[in-house]
């Protein structure tokens, strides 16, 4: 059982859902500690009350620190992006192993109640994502294991270590596999980007600046669906508080091809683009949709906004960010 007198951890708390999440645990009353190892001033959100700590959670001597005390985890924290970053930097997403492992060992050391890890539809084997009109991914096609280079292994690896933590040492330990997670306060430049933020970006740029043509990665066919974050937290928060330790899609069913997310950001911005296709750039797998069966069945619940709902939000907070920067000081 989870003891709510004592605080949250939220790791990644400096980041996009962890930004969302720690909002959301502190609008119903919980007291919540806050980790990230970013500086404080890059932080995408800060809520009045928190406990926020600036730790380096690879350090086993950081992760006894932020459990300290607490009761549940949400353990967020990585070092990851969209494919730009991902397949660029396969080394350092592996390293996420060492936040992973020395979480999991402070946490289960300090009797945490209960924790939950944040894993990734990249865990799923690459045979099963090779066409655009691809079967939504259904939990055991994990494995046979052959997921995303690098990024995909650490994620499996580091839910298993759950699940092992779990049969071993008595943990309460809970994992979800997120499909591309979307929305405001996020990453929407600099290379860690992530499909929606990016064309939001490169539409809202073209748009403010009078150009009409913007850069997609791909020829445009290649499908995803998009959760939006609201949608994301609800189910993360649903799923620590759940009876299920079994690895879980979080994600949404709604899939789409790049050529249609564009179409939806131009319509929402109310332009039409020249779209320059770059076959080079890094396009990960062909297709993945997110099979809803189990969540629905455990839960009876699944990822509702739709694209368009999310990605209007999504594209008002860019244009924002975008034009306070054209403001003189
Ligand atoms: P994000 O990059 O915005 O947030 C991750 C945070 O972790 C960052 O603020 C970063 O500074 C922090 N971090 C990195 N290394 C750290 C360290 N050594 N110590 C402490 N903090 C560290 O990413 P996000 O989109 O909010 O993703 C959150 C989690 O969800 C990650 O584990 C990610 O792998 C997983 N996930 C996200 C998506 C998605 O589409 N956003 C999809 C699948 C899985
Ligand atoms: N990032 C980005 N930027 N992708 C673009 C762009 C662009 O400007 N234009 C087109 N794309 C295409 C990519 O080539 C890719 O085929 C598709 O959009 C989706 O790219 P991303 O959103 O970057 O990543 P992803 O869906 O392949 O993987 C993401 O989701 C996983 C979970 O489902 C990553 O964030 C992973 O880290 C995450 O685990």
């Amino acid at each position: 059982m989870s003891d709510p007198s004592r605080p949250v951890l939220v790791t990644g708390a400096g980041g996009f859902i962890g930004g969302h999440l720690v909002r959301s645990l502190v609008a119903e009353g919980r007291a919540v500690r806050a980790a990230d190892t970013k500086p404080f001033e890059e932080w995408f959100q800060h809520v009045d009350g928190v406990d926020e700590r600036r730790l380096d959670l690879t350090r086993r001597e950081a992760c006894e620190n932020a459990v300290d005390g607490v009761g549940d985890v949400y353990n967020l924290a990585a070092d990851m992006g969209g494919m730009g970053f991902i397949e660029n930097n396969r080394a350092l997403c592996m390293l996420s192993v060492l936040i992973n492992t020395h979480m999991l060992q402070a946490a289960c050391d300090a009797r945490v109640d209960r924790y939950f890890y944040a894993s990734s539809a990249c865990v799923y084997a690459a045979d099963k994502q090779v066409s655009a009109d691809v079967l939504p991914l259904v939990e055991t096609d994990a494995y046979p294991a052959m997921p995303e280079d690098g990024y995909g292994w650490e994620k499996l690896f580091s839910e298993r270590m759950c699940r092992h933590f779990a049969e071993d040492f008595g943990m309460v330990t809970r994992v979800a596999r997120y499909h591309n997670v979307y929305g405001p306060n996020g990453t929407f430049e600099g290379g860690r980007e992530k499909a929606p933020a990016a064309i939001c970006r490169k539409v809202a740029e073209a748009a403010l600046h009078g150009d009409d043509e913007i850069e997609i990665w791909g020829d445009g066919h290649q499908t995803r669906s998009f959760m939006y974050v609201d949608d994301c937290v609800r189910g993360t928060r649903m799923i620590l508080d759940g009876a299920s330790g079994t690895p879980v899609n979080l994600g949404s069913a709604e899939m789409v091809s790049i050529n249609q997310l564009v179409d939806i950001v131009e319509d929402i911005a109310g332009v039409r683009l020249k779209r320059t296709h770059r076959l080079d750039a890094p396009q990960g797998v062909r297709g993945r949709s997110s099979d809803n069966t189990q969540i629905q069945e455990t839960y009876g619940w699944e990822p509702s906004t739709t694209l368009r709902d999310g990605l209007e939000r999504t594209y008002s907070w860019i244009v924002e960010e975008l034009q306070a920067r054209r403001v003189p000081a």
